[in-house]
């Protein structure tokens, strides 16, 4: 595994579309171990290959308090979402910021695992949070053009 370099605001590769995965071969499971300790390292919650400069739909998520618990999501969709919640978000390209964003408080998921087999996942409050930012990601959007009340800076963990 390596840490690789987290493009930041600004970078030309962060405000594309990324593509669909076909197939999780030997490379793309290289990317996945890389994404998921540059994310453990720069102590985020989340991490979207775009962020490393790959533009290929494929999100890693730990929302745990151990950092424990990674979720990875080849090619997400979003199929559901419910409610709202209003509040602090921040993000990796976007170091020392934070930003009030509103967001739906639940989400269903569909995506694929590593083994390209599909599976759902729903979440709620933070989690639902962090799939709506790293989903952005994967349409070339930031959390920066949904704040309310512009950026405000802070030592932070970040998306
Ligand atoms: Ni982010």
């Amino acid at each position: 595994m390596a840490i690789r370099n987290i493009r930041e605001i600004g970078d030309k590769v962060l405000y594309k579309t990324s593509k669909e995965v076909k197939d999780a071969d030997k490379k793309l499971l290289v990317l996945i171990d890389d994404m998921l300790e540059t994310m453990y390292e720069a102590e985020g919650v989340g991490l979207a290959a775009p962020q490393v400069g790959i533009l290929k739909r494929v999100v890693v998520i730990d929302v745990s308090e151990e950092g424990n618990d990674p979720l990875v999501l080849i090619n997400p969709v979003i199929v559901e979402t419910e409610g709202e919640q209003t509040g602090d978000e921040g993000c990796l390209s976007v170091p020392g910021k934070v930003g009030t964003v509103t967001r739906p408080n639940y989400v269903k998921v569909k995506a694929y695992d590593k083994n390209m087999k599909e599976f759902t996942v729903e979440g709620t409050e933070l989690l639902a949070r962090a799939l709506n930012h790293e989903i952005d990601h994967l349409d070339g959007k930031l959390y920066v053009d949904r704040v309310i009340g512009g950026l405000r800076s802070v030592t932070d963990r970040g998306m």
